[in-house]
């Protein structure tokens, strides 16, 4: 038998992925762009188990069993069984072998918080090792969820769209390591972390059908601002980075808006947090300190992700905690989870950008960092399943 366990990131795209030109194979109508976030604070872990002994397929996430008939885990699957290499001393019953799958994310589940990109990230990859697989999984994890892709290395990873209709061309690596600018830190300000309303494959194929603006992006814009952003990551130009990534987020958002009926994933406390950051921006270029700026990025929810110069970080952290200070039912837990936050007294010249402060705008943070591709864990206590009944650890019946 077999039995590995594994950890997998989440990853924020700042050149977003919003389209589809095959849905099947999940091929983007565009190039993408992500940071991987680190593992210590925001990951999925799944365990893998092969038996002779188990019968059938079975599958638990996050405490509650799934059903294996889901055609993005048997496209993810099939992908990774085909690839099984006999000449490589794999036993070829190991094909035949029942297969057992637990998973479990340490953050909420479809939050606009890439859950879906950590979770097949993680089944990829742990399924590659069960199976004995190498080479390039982002294909693989690609089936499952398209921003997994981009989950499956570290740093910096571009998603090329390809061009082939059979997707042999349309894979992510990394283009920059974790450290490429050292000390970054990233915020995530979570103004819901409930189910969101409009699933993000629904929304895209609403806006390829119904948004004029959709056109654009995937025609012009979107292709232009790949290339600058390139170009920005290759000169460490971080000013630039962030005006590209504010700029693409607002545009994903504008074709949600521009979409019939509209996908509303914004709310008010998001609009917010986009103001506040262009009015710190706004004085941190006065004082000629563009290096110290700040950038947003939405996905499909409301919840903000900062990505914040470790220079600054202290002080931002404060900018935000002032502007939305923790409401007084919420003291389940802390109001800000991660990397600790630093004692800090807030500047004079941030003090003026404190606007209409309102506690419990936002339910919590996460304070973390870059961060690498998939890890294996060695520690056997690490696994989810019980190895000899192939049951979650923890399972009840
Ligand atoms: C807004 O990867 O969740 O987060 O491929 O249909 O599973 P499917 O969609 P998914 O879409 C993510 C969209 C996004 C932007 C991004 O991550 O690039």
């Amino acid at each position: 038998m077999e039995i590995v366990t594994c950890t997998a990131p989440v990853n924020i795209a700042v050149i977003k992925y919003w389209g589809k030109r095959d849905e099947k194979l999940i091929l983007p109508l565009n190039d993408s762009i992500s940071f991987t976030l680190s593992q210590d604070h925001m990951c999925a872990r799944t365990t893998v188990a092969l038996s002779e002994n188990y019968e059938g397929d079975r599958f638990w996430l996050n405490g509650k069993e799934e059903s294996m008939d889901n055609p993005r885990i048997q496209n993810c699957l099939r992908a990774i069984r085909e690839r099984v290499d006999l000449s490589k001393g794999n036993n070829k019953d190991i094909l035949r072998w029942g297969l057992r799958i637990c998973s479990s994310n340490n953050f909420p589940t479809a939050a606009g918080l890439a859950s879906s990109a950590a979770g097949y990230a993680c089944l990829v990859y742990g399924l590659s090792k069960a199976y004995g697989i190498e080479g390039d999984l982002s294909q693989i994890a690609r089936q499952g969820s398209g921003s997994a892709c981009r989950s499956m290395d570290g740093g910096l990873v571009h998603w090329y769209k390809g061009e082939q209709p059979d997707g042999s061309d349309s894979f992510a690596q990394s283009i920059a390591a974790v450290n490429h600018w050292p000390d970054l830190h990233v915020l995530i300000c979570v103004a819901n972390a409930g189910r969101k309303k409009t699933p993000s494959t629904e929304g895209m194929r609403r806006s390829i059908r119904t948004s004029r603006l959709m056109q654009y992006r995937v025609k012009e814009s979107v292709i232009t601002r790949i290339k600058d952003m390139t170009q920005a990551i290759e000169n460490k130009d971080w000013s630039t980075f962030c005006d590209l990534t504010i700029a693409d987020s607002n545009e994903m958002h504008a074709v949600c808006l521009d979409t019939f009926p509209p996908c509303i994933y914004m709310n008010d406390t998001s609009h917010r947090v986009a103001a506040l950051v262009h009015r710190y921006n706004d004085q941190m270029v006065a004082q000629g300190k563009k290096d110290l700026k700040i950038c947003y990025t939405f996905d499909a929810g409301p919840n903000a992700c900062l990505f914040v110069p470790g220079a600054a970080v202290s002080e931002v952290m404060q900018l935000v905690l002032a502007n939305f200070p923790q409401g007084e039912h919420q003291f389940a837990g802390d109001y800000v989870k991660g990397l600790p936050v630093l004692p800090h007294e807030l500047s004079e010249a941030s003090q003026s950008l404190v606007e209409d402060a309102t506690p419990g705008c936002l339910q919590f943070l996460i304070h973390t960092k870059v961060g690498d591709g998939p890890r294996l864990l060695q520690d056997l206590s690490s696994h989810l399943l019980d190895i000899k009944s192939g049951l979650p650890k923890d399972y009840s019946g």
